[in-house]
């Protein structure tokens, strides 16, 4: 069976064909938008809408070249109906409205989340629920335990920004360009993380919750007291002690999910899943736990069209798939 994945919920045009039973990614090519956003310091929707629009079409054109496929091959379409932004959703789902009716052919919609979820399994499809899942993306932040059959129980979001948006919105403020998360990564390794004390909000309270907006105002203030030549000349620093802030309290609060619910398996998915202290830190705290600790691979940790069609292929497996419908839902949690 060969499926298509399409992503289009945010500011990367993505369209993956996957091959299932062997599993396998066909391609996985995306065009990202970040030249058209870099000057707004953040996603303009209407841009990113637009921007969909215009490379919807090359870029699955890419996938079906270089998966080495005639357009016919396709069996079935998964695409992101939610959450995401109304206009780039629309994109998407539209895309996949006309192919599926040219082809004949169903087309799933897929949360977003649940993709980011199934990002790992391509690297280890052994990975079986239940175990308990971190999504750290420019929009979510939370903890989710899942249970076979796709059942999930919120243990704790944020109350405010995104880990995602605590790199990016700290990054402008220290005059890096849109998105940071990557830059801080490659800026604050091997610096002086005790270099500043940024602060870590509701680190020590007992659940699974996570606030990164006085993190934020922290480092708006930290800007404001510093000299632009300071700053710059300890950049290193300084975002080696902000990535510090940001990670530490993921893992704190990844660590209360774990021995709150027993789970002896982790899964990490979303764009910050591609930091190196995140995985740094897990991975010790795991192994010294004999917990199983799941990332995606560096590509898959952002958003991509193949972690869709993943998410398709593992409800597909578990005879678990949504009606075939092209709508759009925003806002759409995995679990309440
Ligand atoms: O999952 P994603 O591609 O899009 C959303 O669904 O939001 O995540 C994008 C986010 C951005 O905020 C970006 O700065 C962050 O992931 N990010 C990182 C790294 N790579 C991407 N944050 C920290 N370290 C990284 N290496
Ligand atoms: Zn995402």
């Amino acid at each position: 069976m060969i499926w298509l994945g399409i992503e289009s919920s945010c500011d990367e045009t993505a369209c993956a064909v996957l091959r299932d039973d062997p599993l396998e990614i066909l391609s996985n090519p995306l065009y990202s938008q970040i030249k058209e956003h870099a000057v707004y310091g953040g996603v303009v929707p209407e841009v990113a809408a637009r921007a969909h629009l215009e490379k919807i079409t090359a870029i699955t054109e890419e996938a079906i070249r270089e998966a080495k496929i005639s357009i016919s091959d396709i069996d079935a379409i998964a695409f992101t109906r939610g959450p995401g932004l109304m206009g780039p959703l629309l994109v998407g789902a539209s895309f996949a409205r006309g192919l599926s009716r040219d082809l004949s052919i169903p087309a799933y919609g897929i949360n977003h989340l649940e993709g980011h979820l199934s990002a790992a399994w391509l690297t280890e499809p052994d990975l079986e629920p239940p175990y308990l899942t971190l999504t750290v993306s420019g929009g979510h932040t939370e903890l989710v335990l899942e249970e076979p059959g796709f059942k999930y129980t919120l243990l704790g979001r944020t109350r405010d920004d995104a880990a995602g948006e605590a790199f990016d919105k700290s990054g402008i403020l220290l005059g890096l360009k849109y998105p940071a998360g990557s830059t801080i990564g490659r800026l604050a390794k091997g610096k002086n993380r005790k270099f500043y004390h940024f602060p870590r909000a509701l680190k020590n309270e007992d659940n699974g919750e996570f606030s990164f907006s006085g993190l934020k105002t922290a480092v708006r203030r930290y800007t404001e007291v510093n000299s632009k030549e300071y700053i710059q000349a300890n950049l290193g620093d300084i975002t080696a002690s902000l990535e510090d802030a940001i990670i530490d309290m993921l893992v704190s609060k990844t660590v209360w999910a774990l021995k709150k619910t027993g789970m002896k398996t982790l899964i990490v998915g979303g764009g910050v899943s591609a930091n190196g202290l995140l995985r740094e830190r897990l991975g010790n705290y795991c192994k010294s736990n004999c917990i199983r600790l799941a990332f995606p691979s560096l590509y898959n940790s952002t958003d991509n069209g193949a972690m869709i069609a993943a998410a398709a292929i593992r409800r597909a497996r578990a005879g678990l798939l949504p009606a075939c419908s092209t709508e759009v839902k925003p806002w759409l949690p995995l679990a309440e």
